[in-house]
């Protein structure tokens, strides 16, 4: 397995510019999994949540991404109650725009005044005064789309946004998105096997946007298959998450994979993923993969 932990470092992944005067390295850590089952409530053990969090740092890992929905509350504070004060070079980015009325549940809601109140929530729960990255996370389709991007337009003009991103959006929505407001990130489901929002991940790299691609290893599940994947992993003597994530980094200059997990052996084992240097012939082959094997 590649796990070369004592001289692995995020830096390894090289940067991403995110709105100019932003620069953060380019694996990012998502901090969702820091919460209990059904992303509901405390995490089972939360002391190993807090070591995720501090060896996320100690790896060089300078983004983390989470979400008032995330527990709900629960990853934000456990954020904020870890690693505050922050580092300088620390960008926490986070999103407003679900509801949780309990677990597995997750209810858009993009009315402006939710969002404000969730902004402010989060403000609160990581202790800054202003968000580096706020999301608006998920369009409600009960809301006109550009109201909920006036809302965060507005959040930013009061300085409480310094930049912001979009979830789960669609080409057209980024692009209506932008009539409004400088974009500086969009965050999708995407992985190897996982495709669906290639065209959104072409504009990012057109337009030089982050392209935050969740669900990065495949919820873990990518672990134990037989196939492609696997057959690779075997040869570079990596696991398949590590492949995945070597993957998403080498398919695009604008790709910052967020890698979720509990658990520290998981974390490092996925930021060894920075190391490893797939071979353009079996990058090609895992183009051309579209589902687990
Ligand atoms: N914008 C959105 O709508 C949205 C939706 C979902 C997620 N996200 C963001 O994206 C981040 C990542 O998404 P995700 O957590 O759903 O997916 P993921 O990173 O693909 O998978 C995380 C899951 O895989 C397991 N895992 C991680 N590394 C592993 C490894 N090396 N070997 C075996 N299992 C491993 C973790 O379990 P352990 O805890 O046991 O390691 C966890 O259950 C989240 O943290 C969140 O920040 C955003």
């Amino acid at each position: 397995m590649a796990q070369r932990t004592t001289t692995l470092n995020a830096a390894l992944a090289g940067t991403i510019d995110l709105g100019g005067d932003l620069t953060v390295k380019r694996f990012g850590f998502g901090a969702m999994r820091l919460t209990g089952q059904g992303i509901w409530g405390e995490p089972a053990d939360r002391e190993e949540c807090k070591r995720v969090l501090r060896r996320a740092l100690e790896l060089g890992i300078n983004f983390i991404d989470t979400a008032d929905s995330y527990g709900p509350e629960v990853s934000e504070r456990l954020i904020g109650e870890t690693l505050y004060p922050y580092p300088d070079e620390l960008v926490i980015a986070t999103k407003g725009g679900l509801t949780r009325p309990g677990p597995g549940r997750w209810i858009p809601n993009g009315r402006p005044d939710h969002l404000r109140v969730a902004c402010e929530g989060s403000l609160r729960r990581l202790r800054v005064q202003q968000i580096d990255l706020y999301q608006f996370h998920r369009p409600d389709p009960a809301v006109p789309f550009e109201e909920s991007v006036g809302a965060l337009v507005q959040l930013k003009s009061e300085g409480k946004i310094r930049h912001i991103g979009l979830s789960n959006v669609s080409t057209d929505e980024l692009q209506r998105a932008e009539k409004l407001t400088p974009v500086v990130s969009v965050q999708n489901r995407y992985n190897v096997v996982d495709r669906s929002s290639d065209a959104v991940l072409e504009a990012c790299s057109l337009e030089g946007l982050a392209f935050l691609p969740w669900r990065p290893v495949e919820g873990g599940e990518l672990e134990g298959a037989s196939g492609v994947l696997s057959e690779i992993a075997g040869r570079y003597d990596a696991t398949p998450s590590q492949v995945a994530l070597a993957w998403l980094l080498a398919r695009s200059p604008v790709m910052l994979p967020i890698a979720g997990t509990s658990k520290v052996a998981h974390l490092e084992e996925n930021l060894a993923a920075v190391a490893l240097d797939i071979a353009p012939s079996d990058l090609q082959r895992l183009d051309t993969l579209t589902h687990t094997g």
